[in-house]
Protein backbone atom coordinates (compact mmCIF):
# COMPACT_ATOMS: atom_id res chain seq x y z
CA UNK A 1 0.00 0.00 0.00
CA UNK A 2 1.09 3.64 -1.25
CA UNK A 3 2.04 5.60 2.03
CA UNK A 4 -0.25 8.47 2.55
CA UNK A 5 2.21 11.53 1.89
CA UNK A 6 -0.27 14.20 3.90
CA UNK A 7 -0.55 13.89 7.63
CA UNK A 8 -3.31 15.63 7.81
CA UNK A 9 -4.66 15.28 11.33
CA UNK A 10 -8.51 15.12 10.71
CA UNK A 11 -10.29 14.48 7.23
CA UNK A 12 -13.96 15.50 6.85
CA UNK A 13 -14.52 13.60 3.81
CA UNK A 14 -14.56 10.20 5.86
CA UNK A 15 -17.74 10.94 7.24
CA UNK A 16 -19.08 11.31 3.54
CA UNK A 17 -18.46 8.59 1.80
CA UNK A 18 -21.57 7.54 1.05
CA UNK A 19 -25.47 8.51 2.25
CA UNK A 20 -25.84 6.23 4.98
CA UNK A 21 -22.38 8.02 6.94
CA UNK A 22 -23.69 11.05 5.99
CA UNK A 23 -27.16 10.35 7.61
CA UNK A 24 -26.07 9.26 10.42
CA UNK A 25 -23.85 11.83 11.38
CA UNK A 26 -26.74 14.38 10.14
CA UNK A 27 -27.81 16.89 13.08
CA UNK A 28 -30.41 18.65 11.57
CA UNK A 29 -33.43 17.35 10.23
CA UNK A 30 -37.62 18.23 8.74
CA UNK A 31 -39.98 17.02 10.20
CA UNK A 32 -43.51 17.01 9.13
CA UNK A 33 -44.91 17.55 12.53
CA UNK A 34 -43.07 20.86 12.68
CA UNK A 35 -44.49 22.20 9.44
CA UNK A 36 -47.89 24.16 9.23
CA UNK A 37 -49.48 24.53 6.22
CA UNK A 38 -51.05 28.53 5.28
CA UNK A 39 -54.49 27.63 3.95
CA UNK A 40 -57.08 31.15 2.67
CA UNK A 41 -60.31 30.33 3.01
CA UNK A 42 -62.95 32.46 1.15
CA UNK A 43 -66.59 32.59 1.19
CA UNK A 44 -68.97 31.09 -1.68
CA UNK A 45 -69.21 27.25 -2.85
CA UNK A 46 -67.38 25.41 -5.23
CA UNK A 47 -64.54 27.47 -5.90
CA UNK A 48 -60.53 26.79 -5.48
CA UNK A 49 -59.24 29.23 -7.11
CA UNK A 50 -55.35 29.62 -7.96
CA UNK A 51 -53.33 32.51 -7.28
CA UNK A 52 -50.92 33.47 -9.44
CA UNK A 53 -48.24 34.61 -8.05
CA UNK A 54 -48.49 31.37 -6.05
CA UNK A 55 -48.43 28.32 -8.18
CA UNK A 56 -50.52 25.29 -6.35
CA UNK A 57 -52.04 27.86 -3.53
CA UNK A 58 -55.81 28.61 -3.72
CA UNK A 59 -58.12 30.10 -1.83
CA UNK A 60 -60.85 27.66 -1.05
CA UNK A 61 -64.63 28.11 -0.47
CA UNK A 62 -65.57 25.97 2.90
CA UNK A 63 -66.52 22.86 0.52
CA UNK A 64 -63.28 22.77 -1.28
CA UNK A 65 -61.49 23.02 1.85
CA UNK A 66 -62.93 20.11 3.56
CA UNK A 67 -61.32 18.07 0.31
CA UNK A 68 -57.92 19.76 0.98
CA UNK A 69 -57.88 19.20 5.13
CA UNK A 70 -58.75 15.29 4.09
CA UNK A 71 -55.82 15.08 1.86
CA UNK A 72 -53.70 17.11 4.09
CA UNK A 73 -54.54 14.67 6.56
CA UNK A 74 -53.47 11.32 4.48
CA UNK A 75 -49.94 12.91 4.03
CA UNK A 76 -49.14 13.61 7.19
CA UNK A 77 -49.49 17.69 7.79
CA UNK A 78 -50.81 17.93 11.34
CA UNK A 79 -51.04 21.65 11.44
CA UNK A 80 -52.53 24.49 9.26
CA UNK A 81 -52.56 28.12 9.74
CA UNK A 82 -55.77 30.30 8.55
CA UNK A 83 -56.19 33.56 6.84
CA UNK A 84 -59.79 35.02 5.52
CA UNK A 85 -60.87 36.32 2.75
CA UNK A 86 -63.95 37.83 4.10
CA UNK A 87 -67.40 38.58 2.70
CA UNK A 88 -67.48 42.49 3.48
CA UNK A 89 -64.75 45.19 4.38
CA UNK A 90 -64.93 48.00 6.88
CA UNK A 91 -63.62 50.56 8.44
CA UNK A 92 -62.71 48.22 11.57
CA UNK A 93 -62.50 44.71 10.61
CA UNK A 94 -65.71 43.86 12.12
CA UNK A 95 -66.10 40.66 9.81
CA UNK A 96 -63.14 39.14 11.58
CA UNK A 97 -65.11 39.14 14.84
CA UNK A 98 -68.31 37.59 13.62
CA UNK A 99 -69.79 33.99 14.93
CA UNK A 100 -70.09 33.09 11.09
CA UNK A 101 -67.07 34.82 9.89
CA UNK A 102 -64.89 32.53 7.26
CA UNK A 103 -62.45 32.18 9.43
CA UNK A 104 -64.72 30.93 12.61
CA UNK A 105 -66.38 28.59 10.16
CA UNK A 106 -63.19 27.04 8.75
CA UNK A 107 -62.18 26.02 11.80
CA UNK A 108 -65.82 24.15 12.43
CA UNK A 109 -65.56 22.91 8.99
CA UNK A 110 -61.92 21.40 9.67
CA UNK A 111 -62.90 20.24 13.53
CA UNK A 112 -65.60 18.20 12.31
CA UNK A 113 -63.56 16.56 9.43
CA UNK A 114 -60.13 16.31 11.27
CA UNK A 115 -60.60 17.04 14.86
CA UNK A 116 -57.04 16.58 15.95
CA UNK A 117 -55.40 18.82 13.18
CA UNK A 118 -53.96 21.68 15.13
CA UNK A 119 -55.90 25.09 14.11
CA UNK A 120 -53.66 27.91 14.38
CA UNK A 121 -55.98 31.26 13.68
CA UNK A 122 -53.89 34.14 12.65
CA UNK A 123 -55.35 37.13 13.90
CA UNK A 124 -54.88 40.45 12.11
CA UNK A 125 -56.97 42.80 10.19
CA UNK A 126 -55.23 43.45 6.83
CA UNK A 127 -57.47 41.21 5.20
CA UNK A 128 -60.47 42.78 7.10
CA UNK A 129 -60.18 46.56 6.60
CA UNK A 130 -61.57 48.39 3.99
CA UNK A 131 -57.95 50.40 4.08
CA UNK A 132 -55.58 46.99 4.07
CA UNK A 133 -54.10 48.59 7.21
CA UNK A 134 -53.64 45.70 10.08
CA UNK A 135 -55.48 47.89 12.91
CA UNK A 136 -58.04 51.08 12.79
CA UNK A 137 -56.80 54.00 11.69
CA UNK A 138 -56.14 57.57 13.20
CA UNK A 139 -55.22 60.32 12.70
CA UNK A 140 -52.36 62.74 14.17
CA UNK A 141 -50.78 66.23 13.27
CA UNK A 142 -53.14 65.20 9.83
CA UNK A 143 -50.89 61.95 9.19
CA UNK A 144 -52.92 59.14 8.77
CA UNK A 145 -51.44 55.71 11.00
CA UNK A 146 -52.47 52.76 12.62
CA UNK A 147 -54.07 53.94 16.01
CA UNK A 148 -51.76 51.45 18.22
CA UNK A 149 -54.17 51.14 21.45
CA UNK A 150 -57.27 50.90 19.45
CA UNK A 151 -56.13 48.33 17.35
CA UNK A 152 -55.15 46.29 20.77
CA UNK A 153 -58.99 46.18 21.89
CA UNK A 154 -60.54 45.30 18.42
CA UNK A 155 -57.25 42.54 18.48
CA UNK A 156 -58.91 41.15 21.92
CA UNK A 157 -62.23 41.39 20.14
CA UNK A 158 -61.61 39.14 17.20
CA UNK A 159 -59.10 36.26 19.24
CA UNK A 160 -61.80 35.62 21.26
CA UNK A 161 -64.34 35.17 18.54
CA UNK A 162 -61.25 32.86 17.06
CA UNK A 163 -60.76 31.36 20.50
CA UNK A 164 -64.57 30.63 20.75
CA UNK A 165 -65.01 28.95 17.45
CA UNK A 166 -62.57 26.47 18.68
CA UNK A 167 -58.76 27.83 17.21
CA UNK A 168 -56.23 25.61 18.94
CA UNK A 169 -53.06 28.39 18.70
CA UNK A 170 -54.50 32.44 18.45
CA UNK A 171 -51.48 33.64 15.88
CA UNK A 172 -51.70 38.04 16.25
CA UNK A 173 -49.34 39.11 13.18
CA UNK A 174 -50.34 42.25 12.94
CA UNK A 175 -47.08 44.25 14.82
CA UNK A 176 -48.84 46.30 16.85
CA UNK A 177 -47.17 47.25 20.41
CA UNK A 178 -48.82 45.29 22.96
CA UNK A 179 -49.89 42.75 21.18
CA UNK A 180 -49.68 39.62 22.68
CA UNK A 181 -50.73 41.03 26.04
CA UNK A 182 -54.07 42.29 25.05
CA UNK A 183 -54.66 39.25 23.85
CA UNK A 184 -53.30 37.02 26.47
CA UNK A 185 -55.30 38.78 28.99
CA UNK A 186 -58.82 38.56 27.22
CA UNK A 187 -57.79 35.38 26.63
CA UNK A 188 -57.67 34.50 30.30
CA UNK A 189 -60.58 36.70 31.36
CA UNK A 190 -63.10 34.26 29.00
CA UNK A 191 -61.47 31.36 30.60
CA UNK A 192 -59.35 30.39 27.39
CA UNK A 193 -55.98 30.14 29.51
CA UNK A 194 -54.59 27.36 28.12
CA UNK A 195 -54.96 28.39 24.33
CA UNK A 196 -51.41 29.30 23.82
CA UNK A 197 -50.10 32.32 21.58
CA UNK A 198 -47.80 32.21 19.01
CA UNK A 199 -46.14 35.80 17.98
CA UNK A 200 -45.06 37.45 15.00
CA UNK A 201 -41.86 38.71 16.95
CA UNK A 202 -39.64 40.08 14.73
CA UNK A 203 -42.06 40.82 11.75
CA UNK A 204 -40.30 42.92 9.33
CA UNK A 205 -41.71 45.58 6.37
CA UNK A 206 -40.60 43.31 3.85
CA UNK A 207 -41.42 43.35 0.13
CA UNK A 208 -41.54 39.23 0.13
CA UNK A 209 -44.85 39.62 1.16
CA UNK A 210 -45.84 40.46 -2.51
CA UNK A 211 -47.70 37.29 -3.64
CA UNK A 212 -49.46 37.14 -0.15
CA UNK A 213 -51.28 40.77 -0.51
CA UNK A 214 -52.79 38.71 -4.16
CA UNK A 215 -53.64 35.86 -2.28
CA UNK A 216 -55.38 37.84 0.91
CA UNK A 217 -56.45 40.66 -0.65
CA UNK A 218 -54.69 42.67 2.54
CA UNK A 219 -52.67 45.14 0.33
CA UNK A 220 -52.51 48.63 2.15
CA UNK A 221 -54.75 51.17 0.06
CA UNK A 222 -52.48 54.10 1.10
CA UNK A 223 -48.75 54.39 2.69
CA UNK A 224 -47.06 51.53 3.49
CA UNK A 225 -46.37 48.75 6.75
CA UNK A 226 -43.42 50.55 7.98
CA UNK A 227 -44.97 52.72 11.14
CA UNK A 228 -45.83 49.06 12.26
CA UNK A 229 -43.46 46.19 10.71
CA UNK A 230 -39.43 46.27 12.02
CA UNK A 231 -37.30 48.16 9.51
CA UNK A 232 -35.41 44.94 8.12
CA UNK A 233 -31.99 47.06 8.24
CA UNK A 234 -32.71 46.55 12.30
CA UNK A 235 -31.10 43.78 13.63
CA UNK A 236 -30.86 43.86 17.45
CA UNK A 237 -34.02 45.20 17.94
CA UNK A 238 -35.49 41.94 17.53
CA UNK A 239 -34.28 41.01 20.85
CA UNK A 240 -35.94 43.63 22.73
CA UNK A 241 -39.23 42.52 20.46
CA UNK A 242 -38.27 38.98 21.94
CA UNK A 243 -38.30 40.27 25.42
CA UNK A 244 -41.08 41.62 25.31
CA UNK A 245 -42.89 38.94 23.72
CA UNK A 246 -41.90 36.58 26.42
CA UNK A 247 -42.78 39.54 29.12
CA UNK A 248 -46.29 39.55 27.83
CA UNK A 249 -46.67 36.04 27.94
CA UNK A 250 -46.07 34.46 24.33
CA UNK A 251 -45.82 30.60 24.08
CA UNK A 252 -43.50 30.82 20.68
CA UNK A 253 -41.71 33.15 19.00
CA UNK A 254 -41.89 33.64 15.05
CA UNK A 255 -39.38 35.41 12.43
CA UNK A 256 -40.35 36.76 9.15
CA UNK A 257 -39.41 36.17 6.66
CA UNK A 258 -37.22 33.53 7.11
CA UNK A 259 -34.33 33.07 4.54
CA UNK A 260 -33.33 36.41 3.72
CA UNK A 261 -33.39 36.45 8.19
CA UNK A 262 -31.57 33.66 8.85
CA UNK A 263 -29.35 35.86 11.23
CA UNK A 264 -32.20 37.22 13.10
CA UNK A 265 -33.48 33.06 13.49
CA UNK A 266 -30.07 32.12 14.67
CA UNK A 267 -29.61 34.93 16.96
CA UNK A 268 -33.29 35.02 18.48
CA UNK A 269 -32.70 31.34 18.99
CA UNK A 270 -29.37 31.90 20.93
CA UNK A 271 -30.67 34.13 23.28
CA UNK A 272 -33.76 32.14 23.82
CA UNK A 273 -33.09 28.89 23.58
CA UNK A 274 -36.24 27.40 25.54
CA UNK A 275 -38.89 29.50 23.76
CA UNK A 276 -39.90 27.83 20.18
CA UNK A 277 -38.81 29.31 17.57
CA UNK A 278 -40.83 29.68 14.41
CA UNK A 279 -39.85 30.85 10.83
CA UNK A 280 -42.37 31.90 8.39
CA UNK A 281 -40.84 31.33 5.19
CA UNK A 282 -43.25 33.73 3.22
CA UNK A 283 -44.85 34.03 -0.18
CA UNK A 284 -42.45 35.85 -1.63
CA UNK A 285 -40.20 33.60 -0.71
CA UNK A 286 -42.22 30.56 -1.88
CA UNK A 287 -42.95 32.61 -5.83
CA UNK A 288 -39.09 33.20 -6.18
CA UNK A 289 -38.27 28.85 -5.74
CA UNK A 290 -41.35 28.59 -8.02
CA UNK A 291 -40.73 30.54 -10.70
CA UNK A 292 -37.07 29.36 -10.83
CA UNK A 293 -38.11 25.85 -11.09
CA UNK A 294 -41.15 26.61 -13.61
CA UNK A 295 -38.36 28.13 -15.88
CA UNK A 296 -35.93 24.57 -15.42
CA UNK A 297 -33.31 27.57 -13.53
CA UNK A 298 -33.64 25.41 -10.32
CA UNK A 299 -34.66 21.73 -9.10
CA UNK A 300 -38.23 22.82 -7.32
CA UNK A 301 -38.12 19.63 -4.75
CA UNK A 302 -34.18 19.73 -4.20
CA UNK A 303 -34.24 23.68 -3.22
CA UNK A 304 -37.60 23.76 -1.56
CA UNK A 305 -35.81 21.00 0.53
CA UNK A 306 -32.74 22.85 1.19
CA UNK A 307 -34.50 26.07 1.92
CA UNK A 308 -36.05 24.49 4.71
CA UNK A 309 -33.47 22.83 6.19
CA UNK A 310 -31.27 25.86 5.96
CA UNK A 311 -34.47 28.03 8.12
CA UNK A 312 -33.89 24.66 10.87
CA UNK A 313 -30.45 25.17 10.77
CA UNK A 314 -30.42 28.64 11.67
CA UNK A 315 -32.41 27.94 14.86
CA UNK A 316 -36.02 27.25 14.04
CA UNK A 317 -38.28 24.53 15.54
CA UNK A 318 -40.78 25.16 13.26
CA UNK A 319 -41.86 26.35 9.88
CA UNK A 320 -44.47 27.97 8.43
CA UNK A 321 -44.65 27.20 4.68
CA UNK A 322 -46.28 27.08 1.61
CA UNK A 323 -44.23 23.85 0.68
CA UNK A 324 -45.50 22.18 3.52
CA UNK A 325 -47.99 19.63 1.68
CA UNK A 326 -44.90 18.62 -0.98
CA UNK A 327 -43.06 18.36 2.26
CA UNK A 328 -45.06 15.68 3.34
CA UNK A 329 -45.55 14.24 0.20
CA UNK A 330 -41.82 14.13 -0.61
CA UNK A 331 -40.80 12.96 2.86
CA UNK A 332 -43.19 10.14 2.85
CA UNK A 333 -42.04 8.62 -0.66
C1 LIG B 1 -50.95 39.83 7.90
C2 LIG B 1 -49.98 38.91 7.32
C3 LIG B 1 -49.13 39.09 6.20
C4 LIG B 1 -48.45 37.90 6.02
C5 LIG B 1 -48.87 37.03 7.02
N1 LIG B 1 -49.79 37.68 7.83
C6 LIG B 1 -49.02 40.23 5.26
C7 LIG B 1 -48.43 41.49 5.66
O1 LIG B 1 -47.92 41.68 6.76
O2 LIG B 1 -48.51 42.39 4.84
C8 LIG B 1 -47.48 37.61 4.92
C9 LIG B 1 -47.24 36.18 4.64
C10 LIG B 1 -46.59 35.88 3.35
O3 LIG B 1 -46.08 36.75 2.62
O4 LIG B 1 -46.58 34.69 3.02
N2 LIG B 1 -50.48 40.84 8.67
Amino acid sequence: MQKNPYQLPFRPRRLRANEALRAMVRDTHLRVEQLIQPIFVKTGSNKKDAIASMPGIYQFTLDKLAEEITELQKVGIQQVILFGIPAYKDDEGSASWQDDGIVQQAINVIKEIVPEMTVIADCCFCEYTSHGHCGVIGEHNGIKDVDNDKTLVLLAKQAVSLAKAGADIIAPSGAIDGMVLAIREALDELGFQQLPIMSYTAKYASHFYGPFRDAADGAPQFGDRKTYQADFANSHLALREAALDIEEGADFLMVKPAMPYLDIIYKLKQHYPEMPMVAYQVSGEYAMIKAAAQNGWLDETKVMLEALIAIKRAGADVIITYFAKDVAISLGQ
